[in-house]
């Protein structure tokens, strides 16, 4: 089944670069290689095309992407897609671009969006790091969301946490003044990580002081349901560019 998907779209097949990524510095991902169902297979022939886009070493033009000059968010490793598919389509007023490499992923928020016809959402199956050092301009991004990135919460697999000083630097340059990155985590030692990372970027300042109230428009998404049942505390962190 993935060969189908693969010989159909081969920007599917891959999700990083080395050959113009060799400056990546964090591998925050393990690449699950399920088969997908076939009715992933279907969404994505069917709704790919419509929404997808491909990794290039090319600045995205959000006007021609869009049609229009809506403010753009970008959500990195939206998972199973569901909050991301339940924002893009009650909260309008901005456009949406989602980065993920697992694919079953991909093909669950496809079929989300495309069934609803949702026309303010993009998606990309590639690493988020060498999409926005390499796709998105400085000052262009409205806010990002990262809901429950992976922990990693060995001592030794610190290094592959996506939100330590360079990457949020990364996201700082390339939000517009009064952009936000808006981040949960139910892993309490990486929250106090997030709060201490943004705290230390000049240019974000955390207009709560700490973490955030919970935030109404965010559904809840499925790795928050896995840490609400280990009865781990849910924190939220938003920080803006000043
Ligand atoms: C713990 S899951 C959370 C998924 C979803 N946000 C949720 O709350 O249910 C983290 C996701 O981030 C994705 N991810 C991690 N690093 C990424 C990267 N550099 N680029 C794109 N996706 C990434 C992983 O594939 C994974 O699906």
């Amino acid at each position: 089944m993935n060969e189908t998907i693969f010989k159909d779209f081969p920007e599917l097949r891959v999700v990083d670069t080395r050959k113009i990524g060799s400056d990546r510095t964090i591998k925050s991902y393990v690449l699950r290689t399920a088969s997908l169902k076939e009715r992933e297979a279907r969404a994505i022939e069917t709704y790919w095309p419509r929404y997808g886009l491909s990794f290039k070493d090319e600045i995205l033009d959000f006007s021609t992407l869009f049609g229009n000059d809506k403010p753009v968010v970008i959500e990195i490793g939206f998972g199973m897609g569901a909050a991301t598919a339940h924002i893009a389509k009650t909260r309008n007023e901005y456009n949406y671009i989602g980065l993920e490499v697992f694919l079953s992923g991909v093909a669950k928020l496809l079929n989300a969006v495309g069934k609803e016809g949702l026309d303010n959402i993009r998606m990309m199956r590639f690493d988020a790091v060498e999409v926005l050092k390499h796709m998105i301009a400085d000052s262009s991004i409205a806010g990002f969301h990262i809901f429950f990135p992976d922990p990693w919460p060995k001592k030794r697999h610190f290094k592959r946490r996506l939100i330590q000083k360079p990457f949020a630097e990364l996201l700082a340059r390339k939000l517009i003044k009064g952009g936000y990155i808006y981040c949960v985590t139910d892993w309490q030692e990486y929250a106090d990580q997030m709060l201490e990372v943004f705290d230390s970027i000049p240019g974000l300042k955390n207009p709560h002081g700490g973490f955030a109230d919970p935030i109404p428009w965010r559904l809840e998404t499925s790795f928050e349901k896995k840490g609400i049942e280990k009865e781990h505390p849910i924190n939220e962190v938003w920080v803006e560019k000043v």
